[in-house]
């Protein structure tokens, strides 16, 4: 699912009003610099992209229908199970090509100053999409503290895995634990995130609590949720969904109304909450900012 950002939103646009005591340091940050100033102050607001309308999706929606097979395949069943997955304690590993490896807690890691979270709202695409105010920071502020070395050409994503307690892992949907990749350049990227919350409340764990991968640009498939592990490497990493159907899912997985799947096209796409359809734009219209990462590659076989 990619995501859109639509540079013009006020904090009350973005936070509902019955939210507002749930709101967490981050808005309260916000808050102090003024709270339409909060976008204006983000160095992502000069990335605009296509305009479209970007009403977010209700939020009862954006958490009943979700994907996230260790809580079941079933698009109500992650809702349904969220209580499984158990957040707290959660720590996530840095390793591979860094020169400080390590572990941090989720407390180590929000606490006061030691990231700047922000808000966004993006749009999501896989056959459906959403529009998803998030919070979280960029994936590039985390990688930095752990020094990336030059042989880091990847960057390997894994989740939880907790056949215990987590009912889809006592399956073999997935060659267990779900993991994902992205190119270094693309991972450094400003609009590479990670997810802490949304509709300014956490993360809600059918969401990806309390760690989640988002890539505006890219299917959904590659937002990889309740991340425990994060590795560079120099090879491509195997990812869950290219493994499974490398025909299908490739590693790429760029939003491309183009390049149809096996399966079905990929021009358009329905909203959640909506009826009609709507044409799908490439790089989910973010391509002013993403487009350069693939210049000299062929979309149509890297997909
Ligand atoms: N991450 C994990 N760990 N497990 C999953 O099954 N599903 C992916 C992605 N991340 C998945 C995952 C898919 S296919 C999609 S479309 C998105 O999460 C769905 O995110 P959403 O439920 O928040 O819309």
């Amino acid at each position: 699912m990619p995501f859109r950002w639509n540079p013009e939103l006020t904090m009350q646009d973005i936070t509902p009003e019955e939210y507002f005591l749930e709101r967490r340091r981050f808005i309260k940050q916000a808050a102090l610099v003024g709270a339409g100033a909060v976008l204006g102050l983000n160095p992502l607001t000069a990335l605009g992209g296509e305009s479209q309308d970007d009403t977010a999706t209700p939020y009862e929606k954006a958490t009943h229908y979700n994907n996230f097979y260790e809580l079941g395949t079933g698009k109500d069943e992650p809702a349904a199970n969220a209580d499984k997955l158990l957040i707290s304690p959660w720590s996530v590993i840095i390793d591979g090509a860094v020169t400080r490896p390590g572990k941090v807690s989720l407390e180590e890691l929000l606490k006061p100053h030691a990231i700047e979270e922000r808000v966004y709202r993006l749009r999501c695409v896989e056959t459906w999409s959403m529009v998803i105010p998030w919070q979280g920071f960029p994936l590039r502020d985390l990688l930095r503290r752990f020094d990336p070395q030059g042989n880091a050409k990847y960057v390997a994503f894994e989740t939880l895995l907790d056949p215990q307690h987590l009912p889809g892992q006592t399956r073999k949907i997935l060659d267990w634990p779900y993991r994902e990749g992205l190119r270094m350049d693309e991972a450094m990227h400003p609009l590479t995130i990670i997810a802490t919350g949304m509709y300014g409340r956490s993360l809600p764990n059918q969401n990806g609590a309390p760690l989640r991968l988002v890539v505006p640009w890219k299917y959904g498939f590659k937002s990889i949720k309740s991340i425990i592990r994060i590795t560079l490497t120099e090879q491509q990493p195997v990812t869950s969904w290219n493994q499974m159907a490398p025909e299908e899912y490739g590693f790429y997985a760029n939003v491309n109304p183009l390049v149809p799947h096996p399966r079905w096209d990929q021009e358009s796409e329905r909203r959640i909450g909506e009826f009609r359809r709507r044409p799908t734009l490439i790089f989910n219209g973010y391509g002013d900012h993403v487009a350069g990462l693939y210049a000299h590659m062929d979309l149509s076989r890297n997909f």
